[in-house]
């Protein structure tokens, strides 16, 4: 493959949310700067092709594109038949050349990077095209639409996932000196309410437009080239996908009912900014999402992390020795800075003020656990993590949709917490918050709240989903 080395522009979608915290790794880590999309949950940033392979490492992102043109005002007709014809010629102008060979350049990275498991789309018509529509909706959904076509966030198994053999991503020989035709699929992602066609339309149309012009074959399942059609308002920018599954299914193979995305789990642990030998923890680890991310990002803090269900247990200590056979398959010899336990976070056995960091994403009340238990489960939850917690200089960063049920706990806490900001979410579709606090210097026990009754400790909670025992 010919070589070339110049400036392109990514497109990532990142956990709606967390766009800004994105933007500060590719800053940091890429020395790019990137823009916030208006459409939320998306950031594009300017690259030289030499740094393609470190954008797949970035820990932010999700799902990544090459842009081939962005139209922050295109003016759609108003009749189908118009808009119609205006992607036919849409398609014969785009400079489609420097993306399609970041595509390549991108394949072969992903060859040398291994195998990789290949989409399993269940949304689809006919005609090489994909589409989801959403009128005035959160982008990210429309994202989770489409990796839900990989795997279905909710029927997550607990056994591992098999990484099959898919050739994908490798080209025939007859195909990459242009003999055979290329097979692709579009995707359409739309949102507004002024559009006179649906996604379904526009990625027909489009489809249509791009085979006629490229003599590429439609192929939804067996693709080579995935055009992505992105639609919000009269903001429209079309790209070629350059991962097939998203990044954030970077560390689990064990997966439960409402395992975080590594994504999600990397733009939290940010927000508490770990330093050097901080103790971490993660008291409702479930499968281990967030301690796994931390303590491979920051080996030089130390993560404790812990459940009170021993299947979310086992799978924990199954996706650390996944990674640890990973590492050293890799050659490496390191281990990790984590440990698990189960416990039960009501009456945790661990000195009081011993800890820097509580990070951890509670049961929502909705696959798991109940709203109901909440009630008692959150007050106990938030006064043993003061305990825990270093007095003046400790943090928590915490993940929960029931918002109601955190906010009175909160007014429980005679002052032991001080909420410093919250950052809303989107976690599989439900409007969460990210709540961040401060652990004041209030000493604890010597409030009228905090130094009552003993903690009960709480009955294991029921996963609410069919559990097979590991
Ligand atoms: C939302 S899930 C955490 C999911 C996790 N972040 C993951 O990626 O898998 C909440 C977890 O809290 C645990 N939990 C509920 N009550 C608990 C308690 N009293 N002590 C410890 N863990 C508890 C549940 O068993 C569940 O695994």
């Amino acid at each position: 493959m010919q070589e070339f080395d110049q400036t392109v522009t990514i497109g990532a979608t990142v956990p709606t949310g967390f766009e800004l915290t994105a933007a500060e790794e590719v800053q940091e880590k890429l020395d790019a700067t990137a823009r916030v999309s208006k459409n939320r949950g998306r950031i594009y940033f300017d690259i030289t092709t030499d740094k393609l392979v470190k954008v797949h490492h970035l820990k932010s992102l999700d799902n990544l594109f090459v842009v081939v043109k962005e139209y922050d005002n295109y003016q759609f007709k108003d009749t189908k038949e118009e808009v119609e014809l205006d992607w036919l010629e849409l398609a014969a102008k785009l400079p489609w050349t420097n993306a399609l060979e970041v595509w390549k350049l991108n394949n072969s990275i992903r060859k040398r990077k291994g195998r990789r498991k290949r989409a399993n789309p269940t949304k689809s018509d006919q005609c090489g095209t994909l589409c989801t529509d959403t009128v005035l909706s959160d982008p990210e959904e429309l994202w989770e639409d489409l990796e839900a076509l990989e795997v279905k966030e909710n029927q997550r198994d607990v056994s591992p996932q098999p990484e099959n053999d898919s050739e994908e991503g490798k080209l025939s020989e007859d195909q990459e000196s242009g003999v055979l035709p290329l097979k692709f699929r579009v995707t359409c992602n739309r949102a507004g309410d002024k559009h006179c066609f649906t996604s379904n339309d526009a990625a027909r149309d489009f489809g249509g437009a791009v085979q006629e012009f490229f003599q590429w074959k439609a192929d939804m399942t067996k693709f080579d080239v995935e055009v992505l059609l992105n639609i919000h308002n009269n903001e429209v920018v079309i790209g070629i996908a350059l991962t097939v599954e998203s990044l954030h299914r970077r560390n689990i193979t064990h997966f439960g009912p409402t395992t975080l995305r590594s994504t999600l789990a990397y733009g939290m642990l940010r927000l508490c900014k770990p330093q050097v030998s901080d103790v971490i923890i993660d008291p409702m680890c479930g499968t281990g999402a967030i301690p796994l991310e931390g303590a491979m990002e920051w080996q030089n803090s130390f993560f404790l992390a812990g459940d009170n269900n021993g299947i979310a247990v086992s799978r924990s200590v199954n996706n650390i020795k996944h990674i640890l056979k990973r590492t050293h398959d890799g050659g490496s010899s390191s281990g990790l800075p984590l440990d698990i336990v189960q416990w039960d976070l009501c009456n945790l056995p661990m000195r009081s003020s011993s800890v820097d960091i509580i990070i951890t994403d509670m049961p929502f009340g909705k696959r798991m656990g109940s709203k109901k238990k909440n009630w008692e489960l959150y007050p106990l939850c938030l006064r043993e993590m003061a305990r825990v917690c270093k007095p003046g200089t400790g943090k928590a960063v915490l993940l929960t949709q029931d918002k109601k049920c955190f906010s009175k706990a909160m007014l429980q806490m005679g002052g032991l917490w001080r909420k410093s900001h919250t950052v809303w979410v989107n976690v599989g579709g439900l409007h969460a918050g990210v709540f961040v606090l401060k652990r004041t210097a209030v000493v604890f026990g010597t409030t009228s709240e905090d130094a009552t009754e003993p903690h009960s400790a709480t009955e294991p909670q029921k996963e609410n989903m069919e559990d097979a025992s590991l």
